[in-house]
């Protein structure tokens, strides 16, 4: 089965061609950060518009890379929800007409599904049953996967993302959107030890994170510094670090609990956030010393990306789903 799969949530357009049988055939991603980057977020309507622009010809491009003409398609897959509302209609209008018009089914796929399969794309991949970390922008959760579709959250921030929280602190520290990666790289210049922050709701039993307190400490941390001796880049490094080591930390911590508590030996994990280097590596090693494994999508793959929709849809498309005729997007949608 040759499935399109288009990601158009928020601010990347991706396109990926998937087949069944021979794996991701091409794909192709354009970031919008150059467009966002002046207002310091995420401006909606500029991300629609951009997607607009550049969902059509991203898709050429990738059936030209792959070789293949549109009747060779089985099924468009897209991103229903959750995301922008805006930014979601462009992706979900246009699957749905050139679907119609090639005369094959569409299917609406949740975006944190596409992340969570996203190491399935990889030769060597994990296996059911297994927890997924989902951390992105927009989610923080613990899951347990036993199969496709059959997912059960185990526990989820009660506030801010770690990914939102990444890209607040970057802001006090002066850094662009997105901040993540910027806080990670001034991490890495930092004092260990200088500054120890909280790791926010490990002492209390159960699987729920909470990130707006440590946000605030670090908040307060960047106030007393600028207080005493004004703030040096070097405070600005050993608090980006302080702020990486809490936030791994904790997410170290809550994953060993949820491989305990469900008796697991598999842990996945997905999502922007999974990008950082020093969540991989504490998590590798964190997670080795119990006898248990770690699944990670290529980097590429971390971020928002039209692969994990297309490998995604192309599941359930194989199981024999496909739209709904009245099928809308899902701004807000539980998995
Ligand atoms: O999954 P994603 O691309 O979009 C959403 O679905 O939200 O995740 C984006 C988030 C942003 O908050 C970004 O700052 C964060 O992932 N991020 C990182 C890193 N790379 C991206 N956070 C920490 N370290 C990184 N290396
Ligand atoms: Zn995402």
């Amino acid at each position: 089965m040759l499935i399109l799969g288009l990601e158009t949530s928020c601010d990347e357009t991706g396109v990926a061609l998937y087949d069944t049988g021979r794996g991701l055939l091409a794909h192709a991603l354009f970031s919008q950060v150059d467009i966002h980057v002046e207002y310091g977020g995420v401006v909606p309507e500029l991300a629609s518009r951009d997607h607009v622009r550049k969902a059509l010809p991203l898709i050429q491009q990738v059936l030209a890379q792959a070789g293949c003409a549109p009747q060779q398609l089985d099924g468009i897959a897209y991103t229903a929800g959750p995301g922008l509302v805006g930014a979601l209609m462009v992706g979900a209008t246009l699957a749905r007409s050139l679907a119609w018009a090639w005369g094959i089914p569409s299917l609406g796929v949740h975006h944190m599904e596409g992340h969570l399969l996203a190491p399935m794309l990889e030769t060597e991949h994990p296996e059911f049953p297994f927890i997924a970390l989902l951390v992105s922008g927009g989610h923080t959760q613990l899951v347990r996967v036993d199969a496709i579709g059959e997912y059960r959250l185990l526990g989820e921030s009660l506030d801010d993302a770690a990914g939102e929280a990444f890209d607040k602190v970057a802001k006090m520290l002066g850094l662009p959107y997105p901040g993540g990666p910027h806080v990670a790289r001034l991490a890495q210049r930092g004092t260990v030890g200088r500054f120890e922050f909280p790791r926010p709701m490990v002492n209390r039993p159960g699987l729920d994170f909470s990130f707006s307190g440590l946000k605030t400490f670090t908040l307060n941390t960047v106030k007393t510094c600028r207080a005493e001796t004004g703030l040096t880049e070097q405070d600005l490094c050993d608090i980006a670090c302080a702020f990486e080591d809490a936030v791994v930390a904790t997410l170290v911590i809550k994953c060993r609990r949820a491989l305990e508590q469900e008796g697991l030996t598999t842990l996945v994990m997905a999502g922007g956030v999974s990008a950082n280097h020093k969540l991989r590596s504490q998590l590798q090693q964190a997670v080795a010393k119990s006898g248990a494994r770690v699944f990670y999508p290529a980097p590429e793959f971390c971020t928002d990306n039209g692969a994990m929709i297309a490998y995604a849809g192309a599941q359930r498309l194989l199981a024999g789903q496909h739209d709904a005729a009245d099928a809308s997007v899902r701004p807000r949608w539980p998995m």
